[in-house]
């Protein structure tokens, strides 16, 4: 760091004031402030001033400012050197500020300084052609392209002292030179260019289309309404295969059948025994599972059985409450013994699975190919649960899970409102 002390009093000049251009700008800076305030515009006016002076400030200079401001000369001389940006000796006409800190130090800015001792001289003097000066300074904020300087108000970086000393030549020589990096790389970019990014794909726009996601997401919707497909077609045919059993002597009357189109809840222990799925977990109706079958074969007069409302057409079930009718087939066990995760459901913690489990719910596809009946059957029996299926949208959740896709959490997928 260099000392910060006025010029000799052999290169003061005898007086400063400012040309009327640069008055009225000062006046213009210092209605910028409230009134007792103007001393704020000190480092603008020192700045002017230092312009106007050739690139330093003699002491006439520092007063003048002092005197404009009504600010203490010594409250102006504080300030003027203390900021390296306002140079107290006089400067070549290519001043060259040398960055000597840490990261520039560590790239070779002795070697730089090296260089300005040789072609210019001692640090603040001006050479004899009144070109050149040079002082160290701190950190220019270029430390990616050490080390640099700043001449006058351009950078130049990634200096050798080879690159600077011809750079000093040529300036000295009124030459062009070039600024910024002297090995050509652009701004701070790694030597030799950039080693990454380089896809100019990734920042066109066009990145939102790579990877195929729009496949992805297409082929997942379809595997989805097929497996929500597979197991309506599935349910369909477990109706199906129970409607006989419905008319099989000692059925409950077709007329008493609150859902004609479904099969007729069991009302016999024969009929159990025909509405339960083979081991190989077929689906099943009216089952041991199956309460209302259950409530049938003990003659309990469970609320919600169809066999109830078979046996007792006179009691009104409410419109809005899911009846027996609606509710999803059911699995005996799991399919090859082995049921799907069903926790992966937003929602569904192991006591819930267990409940499901209880039901006759085991895999996926059931609860995707559930219906919006199905569903608030399924709601209305999780004691405990209630509301639980629909609002948490498990029939959405399911489809995905059907197609084979997981959830990165154990704990499912979140559903966004
Ligand atoms: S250390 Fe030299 S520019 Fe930052």
């Amino acid at each position: 760091m260099s000392v910060r002390r006025l010029a000799p009093d052999a290169v003061q000049p005898k007086e400063f004031a400012f040309s009327a251009a640069n008055d009225d700008w000062a006046n213009g800076q210092i209605a910028k402030y409230p009134k007792g305030r103007e001393a704020s515009a000190v480092i603008p006016l020192l700045w002017m001033a230092q312009e106007q002076a050739g690139g330093w400030l003699p002491q006439k200079a520092i007063e003048t400012v002092g005197r404009k401001l009504g600010m203490p000369y010594m409250r102006v001389f504080e300030i003027a050197t203390f900021y390296t940006m306002f140079n107290l000796q006089p400067v070549g006409e290519h001043f060259v500020q040398v960055c000597g800190t840490v990261p520039c130090h560590l790239k070779g800015a002795r070697e730089i300084i090296k260089v300005c001792e040789d072609r210019i001289g001692p640090q603040s003097t001006v050479t004899a052609d009144g070109k050149l000066s040079w002082l160290e300074v701190e950190c220019l904020g270029a430390c990616c392209n050490a080390p640099m300087v700043q001449i006058n108000y351009d950078y130049y970086e990634d200096l050798t002292p080879e690159n600077f000393a011809a750079l000093l030549d040529n300036l000295r020589a009124g030459k062009p030179v070039k600024t910024g990096s002297q090995i050509g790389r652009s701004c701070s970019e790694p030597e030799g260019g950039g080693e990454t990014l380089k896809d100019a794909a990734l920042y066109d726009g066009s990145a939102v289309g790579r990877g195929g996601w729009q496949q992805r997401v297409t082929s997942e919707r379809e595997a989805a309404k097929k497996a929500a497909a597979e197991a309506e077609a599935a349910k369909l045919a477990a109706a199906a295969s129970a409607g006989p059993a419905s008319a099989a002597p000692g059925a409950a009357p077709a007329t008493a059948s609150p859902t004609p189109s479904r099969p007729a809840p069991a009302a016999s222990p024969s009929n159990v025994t025909q509405d339960t799925p083979a081991a190989g977990g077929a689906a099943i109706k009216g089952s041991a599972a199956d309460k209302g079958g259950v409530a049938s074969v003990t003659g309990a007069a469970a609320p919600s059985s169809p066999a109830v409302g078979a046996a007792s057409a006179s009691t009104p079930v409410s419109a809005a409450a899911p009846s027996d009718a609606d509710k999803p087939a059911m699995l005996a066990g799991p399919r090859q013994g082995k049921g799907d995760d069903l926790k992966l459901i937003w929602g569904v913690g192991p006591k819930l699975e267990a409940m499901l489990h209880g039901m006759g719910i085991w895999h996926f596809d059931q609860v995707a190919g559930w219906t919006d009946k199905e569903l608030a059957w399924v709601d209305a029996h999780l004691e405990g649960f209630k509301g639980r299926a629909s609002r948490d949208g498990w029939i959405g959740q399911a489809k995905k899970l059907a197609t084979g896709w997981r959830p990165e959490s154990a704990l499912g997928d979140k559903p966004t409102k």
